[in-house]
């Protein structure tokens, strides 16, 4: 199959800018952006308002196969779908985020997850984001990158973003919150957390958006350059 494009993978833990940055290179390069996280969100909410904990993955398991996770492009804004409602809002609250985690330790969820990442993203001209996605979802993707940042700092940029969006948090418990959470999301034992051997490492701590963003430009202007460089030489052959 021809592809529409590389595949490009940002992975890290929460609040190193992953979800701004992903949207942005996508929109730059004309690609999807797939926040994978928002998957593992949407089926944290469906669990939630069935009344279920998280804990019981035989459950969690059915219940992914009974919902349907869509994305789509509504109101000037990606919206996430769930069951055909937008959940965009209603999946970032500190109960879901806490929620999600705990349901991403599901082998069976992991699976369906993954299977619906690959089948978005196999035609190429795609970014995903997420824990994993250079790793277990696309183990040969074109460019993968691990975005990280100090915990304060991603705490802090998380208090902001629900301040902004009107949710009051307290920022040591967001702190707190989010580094419980990625402590379990780099000890969880499948597919935790872990920086892929390929991938480019950028510490965002003290970069604007706009400065990884342009690090990360670069090295994929770099990438399609020794590609194209590549292919002339092979058809000199
Ligand atoms: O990126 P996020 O904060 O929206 O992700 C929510 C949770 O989903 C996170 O705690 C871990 C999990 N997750 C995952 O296990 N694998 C992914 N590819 C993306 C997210």
């Amino acid at each position: 199959m021809d592809k529409k494009g590389l595949i490009v993978t940002i992975d890290g833990p929460s609040g190193a800018g992953k979800s701004t940055l992903c949207r942005k290179l996508a929109e730059l390069l004309g690609y999807v952006a797939l926040d994978t996280g928002a998957m593992y969100r949407a089926v944290a909410l469906a669990a939630a308002r069935r009344g279920f904990d998280g804990e019981d993955c035989s459950v969690l398991e059915k219940l992914c196969a009974a919902i349907q996770i869509d994305f789509s492009r509504g109101e000037g804004k990606e919206q996430v779908l769930l069951d055909g409602e937008d959940v965009s809002e209603a999946i970032r609250t500190p109960e879901i985020s806490l929620l999600s985690s705990r349901v991403s330790r599901c082998r069976g969820v992991r699976r369906a997850l993954v299977r619906r990442q690959q089948e978005i993203g196999a035609a190429g001209g795609v970014v995903l984001e997420g824990r994993d996605t250079g790793t277990m979802v696309f183990p040969d993707a074109d460019i993968k990158f691990f975005l990280d940042a100090g915990a304060v700092e991603r705490g802090m940029r998380r208090y902001r973003e629900l301040k902004g969006k009107g949710i009051e948090v307290d920022p040591q418990q967001t702190i707190a919150d989010m580094e419980s959470r990625d402590r379990a999301d780099q000890e969880r034992e499948d597919s935790p957390l872990t920086v892929a051997a390929d991938a480019v490492v950028i510490d965002s701590t003290a970069l604007s958006i706009e400065e990884v963003l342009g690090r990360m430009l670069e090295i994929i202007r770099r990438h399609s350059a020794f590609v194209s460089t590549c292919e002339k030489s092979l058809w000199k052959d």
